[in-house]
């Protein structure tokens, strides 16, 4: 078995800098013995959502059935999902990751920590119960940084089972420079009748924070698959998307959702909005709700303090991300227990913003830079940590394996801004 020392992580594509050599290691147990498929649905178990996904290398990029963005899967809450990745001719291997679908570990996605990267002619099968109802996405884990960028990515929507509204799913993205909405430059036209309320999906799939807006009110249903308790209109300001983040906004038709070189158009209307100058705060937006923990008690509390220095990852020398003042892979191993309350202060001073994603649980924002959340829960998997900013977070320890907690601007991770979480 290879062990999981950091040295086994380095070979994920994404932890460190890529050598360009051959395929991550096999990562076979969780860190804690038990083999990783333990942490798995088990194969007897019906599947509701069968999916075949092939992914192919083509020009410039990354298709998925021929696409990209790939198909979008829906699941209504309680479903099965089952996804068989297939590997044409992806020379570097592939992974899918769920981003925000707390999943078992051994279907992560994590090249090199849940799973060997698939290769040319391999294939995979993901299988989860899809119980978090939401907006989500999946995208490789594996050489996230290029394939990400390349297109391996596509929308993932868990349905309340009594079925939702007219909605729609827009992938915004920067493929060649161009800002994308679903894989095709300018606007993502949404039909819709004349003052029908349509439920707009939004996922941020690149590198750095995103805004969007409407010059009709709007409303902000939903942010990283959590549904915002009495979301109240918005006037004249922006709603923040975090890189790999999501905000489901309700417009009625016909509006325009402005998102910076693109827009979607809802029922063919709606006049271009200036870009607002305010900018929602998630921190005191909604209605508080209880959490259904205490974070007043916990049992783990942890620090992750962003910094950046220069220093040698894997022998090349560079100007690196730190965290709590080691470099990569002198980082932090973040050791928890099933069913631990767990508080973790990330701060930043690295001079760049951050967008910092823990896989494998979601976590609810508390304060930040020392005020308190006053609004609805702010429960996020995705989470622009700004310079200067410092955030107090809070999870339930609740889904056991070993977890990436990383920035999800895709060219950080490889240059020492990744962590991990593992239950001892
Ligand atoms: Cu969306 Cu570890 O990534
Ligand atoms: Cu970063």
């Amino acid at each position: 078995a290879a062990s999981l020392s950091p040295a086994s992580w380095s070979a994920t594509g994404m932890g460190v800098p890529d050598d360009g050599g051959g395929p991550p290691l096999m990562a076979d147990h969780d860190g804690a013995g038990r083999p990783v498929d333990t942490l798995r649905l088990p194969a007897d178990v019906p599947v509701d959502v069968p999916v075949t996904l092939v992914a192919r290398a083509e020009g410039a990029g990354y298709t998925l059935n021929g696409r990209t963005p790939g198909p979008e899967i829906r699941a209504v809450a309680g479903q099965v999902v089952s996804v068989r990745l297939v590997n044409e001719n992806v020379a570097r291997g592939i992974t899918l990751h769920w981003h925000g679908v707390d999943v078992p570990n051994g279907d992560d996605g994590v090249a090199g920590v849940t799973q060997d990267a698939v290769l040319p002619g391999g294939e995979f099968v993901y299988r989860f119960r899809a119980e978090q109802v939401g907006t989500y996405w999946y995208h490789s884990h594996q050489v996230a940084d290029e394939q990400v960028k390349g297109g391996l990515f596509g929308s993932l929507v868990v349905e309340p089972p009594g079925g939702v509204g007219p909605d729609a799913t827009a992938l915004v993205h920067l493929f060649g420079g161009r800002r994308t909405v679903n894989g095709t430059p300018g606007d993502l036209a949404v039909p819709a009748a004349p003052g029908s309320t349509v439920r707009v999906r939004l996922t941020n799939t690149d590198d750095g924070p995103m805004r969007a807006w409407s010059a009709a009110p709007y409303r902000v249903l939903a942010v990283d698959g959590t549904d915002v308790q009495a979301p109240t209109p918005v006037v004249g300001a922006a709603v923040p998307i975090t890189a790999g983040g999501r905000a489901d906004l309700e417009v009625v038709a016909p509006a325009r959702i402005g998102l910076g070189g693109a827009a979607v158009v809802v029922g063919g209307g709606g006049a271009p909005a200036p870009v607002p100058t305010t900018t929602v705060d998630l921190l005191s937006y909604g209605a508080p709700a209880p959490l259904g923990f205490d974070p007043s008690t916990p049992n783990r509390v942890f620090d992750y303090a962003i910094g950046r220095r220069p220093g040698f990852i894997g022998g090349v020398p560079g100007l690196y991300w730190t965290i709590n003042g080691g470099m990569y892979p002198d980082v932090p191993m973040f050791l928890v227990r099933e069913g631990d309350v767990v508080r973790m202060r990330i701060s930043n001073t690295s001079g760049e913003v951050h967008p910092m994603h823990l896989h494998g649980h979601h976590a609810v924002v508390l304060a930040r830079d020392g005020v308190p959340a006053s609004g609805s829960p702010w429960w996020i998997d995705s989470l622009d940590v700004p310079d200067g900013a410092t955030f107090d977070i809070a999870f339930v320890a609740d889904n056991p394996g070993v977890w990436m907690d990383h920035c999800h601007n895709l060219a950080h991770p490889k240059q020492g801004l990744v962590a991990h979480l593992m239950y001892e």
